[in-house]
C-alpha cells in the first residue's frame, strides 16, 4: 500500500480522529443484530490505546437524511464496543454540538469518546468545509479505517483529511492487501462469480474483471438479461431490457478476451415472489411464461463447482439466488460451501455474500470477506476511493 498507516507516524498521547464504518444491521428494537465492522475496528482501536491516545470514534449508521433519528444512533454501538474492548465507550449526545465538543477535550490519554451518527448533520453527505472543519477541530490526527465507506467522499471520510494529517488503520491497510493482491496479482486460474439483481448495478465490475480473470460465473437475477440478450424468454424473471446490447458487447468481449464465461444451464423457477410459492426447475432456454427465475439449478450448481476445482484464487460478489427465501438458497448455499473446502485463495466481496456466507456459518474458511459492499464492487471495478486516496503518501 502507498498511503501511510498508523505505523507510520507517532501517535503517543495524540488526541486522534477515528473514522470507522459502524454501520451495522440492528432489528426493531435496536439490537445489532451482526458486529462483523465493529469487530473489525478492533486491531487499529486497541494499537491506539496501547499508544496511550485519545481517541474519538466517528460513523454513520443508516440514511438518516440529515435529522437526529433515535433509531439511527450509535448509543448500542457504543455499548458493543464497550463489552469487546472490556472498558468504558463514552457516548457523546451529538455530533459537533456542546456535549461532543466538551467530551472530547475533556478526553485523557486511553480514554474512548464516540460521536454520534455524522449523517445526523446534511452537511457531512455534502463534504461541507466548515463541517469538515469542525470535526477536524476536535484532534491532532485523522484515521481513515472505515473501508465499508471509503467510496464516499463526506466531511468524515475526505473532508476532514484537509486540516489534519490523516493516515489509514489496520482495516483498510488489511482490506487493500487481500483485494488489492486478488485483483493485480492473483495466483491463477483466476475466478470470479458474480450475482446480484441487476446488470446495471454490475457493469464496471463485470468490464473491468473481464481484463483480469480466466473464468467468470453469472448468476443471479442479472442472468436472465444475458438470456434475453440471446433471443430466449424469460418468463417474469427480472430482466433490463434496455441493457441488452450490452449483455451482448460484455458476452463478446469475453470471447475476444479468452475469458470462459459461464451463465446457469437450468434455474429454479417460482410462481410468485413468495417464500412458500410453486416452484420447479426448468432449463435456461425454457423459462415459462408467468414464472420468475429465483435460483440457479443443479445442473449449473454441479458445472459451476467443478469448474471452481481448478481455481486458485476465487472473487465472489453477490449472491446467486434469492437466498433469503429458504426454497432459492440452494444456489448460494452451495457456492459458499464449494468455496469454503476450496484449496485457493477466497475472497468475498461485502453485502449480501458475505451475509449469505455468515449466514451459512462458513465464514471462518474463507481467506478473506470484506466488510465493504458497495466500497469493495468499486475497489473490483479498478475505480479510486476517494477516502483512500485522501491519505497521506508513503
Ligand atoms: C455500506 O453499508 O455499504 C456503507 O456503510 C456505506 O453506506 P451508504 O451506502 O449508506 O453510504
Amino acid at each position: 500500500m502507498n498511503k501511510k498507516t498508523i505505523r507510520d507516524i507517532d501517535l503517543k498521547g495524540k488526541k486522534v480522529f477515528v473514522r470507522c464504518d459502524f454501520n451495522v444491521p440492528m432489528d426493531e428494537n435496536q439490537n445489532i443484530t451482526d458486529n462483523t465492522r465493529i469487530v473489525a475496528a478492533l486491531p487499529t482501536i486497541k494499537y491506539l490505546l496501547d499508544q496511550n491516545c485519545k481517541i474519538i470514534l466517528a460513523s454513520h449508521l443508516g440514511r438518516p437524511k440529515g435529522e437526529f433519528k433515535k433509531e439511527y444512533s450509535l448509543a448500542p454501538v457504543a455499548k458493543e464496543l464497550s463489552k469487546l474492548l472490556g472498558k468504558e465507550v463514552i457516548m457523546a449526545k451529538d455530533v459537533i454540538g456542546e456535549d461532543a465538543m466538551k467530551k472530547a477535550s475533556e478526553l485523557k490519554g486511553g480514554e474512548i469518546l464516540l460521536l454520534e451518527n455524522v449523517r445526523f448533520h446534511k452537511e457531512e453527505t455534502e463534504n461541507d468545509p466548515e463541517f469538515s472543519k469542525k470535526l477536524a477541530s476536535m484532534a491532532e490526527i485523522y484515521v481513515n479505517d472505515a473501508f465499508g465507506t471509503a467510496h464516499r467522499a463526506h466531511s468524515s471520510t475526505v473532508g476532514i483529511a484537509s486540516y489534519l494529517p490523516a493516515v489509514a488503520g489496520f482495516l483498510i491497510e488489511k482490506e487493500l492487501k487481500f483485494l488489492g493482491n486478488a485483483i493485480n496479482n492473483p495466483e491463477r486460474p483466476f475466478m470470479a462469480i458474480l450475482g446480484g439483481a441487476k446488470v446495471s448495478d454490475k457493469i464496471g465490475v463485470i468490464d473491468s474483471l473481464l481484463e483480469k480473470v480466466d473464468t467468470l460465473m453469472i448468476g443471479g437475477g442479472m442472468a436472465y438479461t444475458f438470456f434475453k440478450a440471446q433471443g430466449y424468454e424469460v418468463g417474469n424473471s427480472i430482466c433490463e431490457l434496455d441493457k441488452l446490447d450490452l449483455a451482448k458487447n460484455l458476452m463478446e468481449k469475453a470471447k475476444q478476451k479468452n475469458v470462459k464465461l459461464m451463465l446457469p444451464v437450468d434455474t429454479n423457477v417460482g410462481k410468485d415472489y413468495k417464500p412458500d410459492t410453486e416452484s420447479k426447475i426448468v432449463k435456461w432456454t425454457e423459462i415459462p411464461e408467468g414464472w420468475e427465475g429465483f435460483d440457479i439449478g443443479p445442473e449449473t450448481i454441479k458445472l459451476f463447482s467443478e469448474e471452481l476445482q481448478k481455481a486458485k484464487t476465487v472473487v465472489w460478489n453477490g449472491p446467486v439466488g434469492l437466498f433469503e427465501f429458504p426454497q432459492f438458497a440452494v444456489g448460494t448455499n452451495s457456492i459458499a460451501k464449494v468455496l469454503s473446502e476450496l484449496d485457493a485463495t477466497t475472497i468475498i466481496g461485502g453485502g449480501d455474500s458475505a451475509a449469505a456466507v455468515k449466514k451459512a456459518g462458513l465464514e471462518d474458511k474463507m481467506t478473506h470477506i470484506s466488510t465493504g459492499g458497495g466500497a469493495s464492487l468499486e475497489f473490483l471495478e479498478g475505480k479510486k476511493l476517494p477516502g483512500i486516496e485522501c491519505l497521506l503518501d508513503k
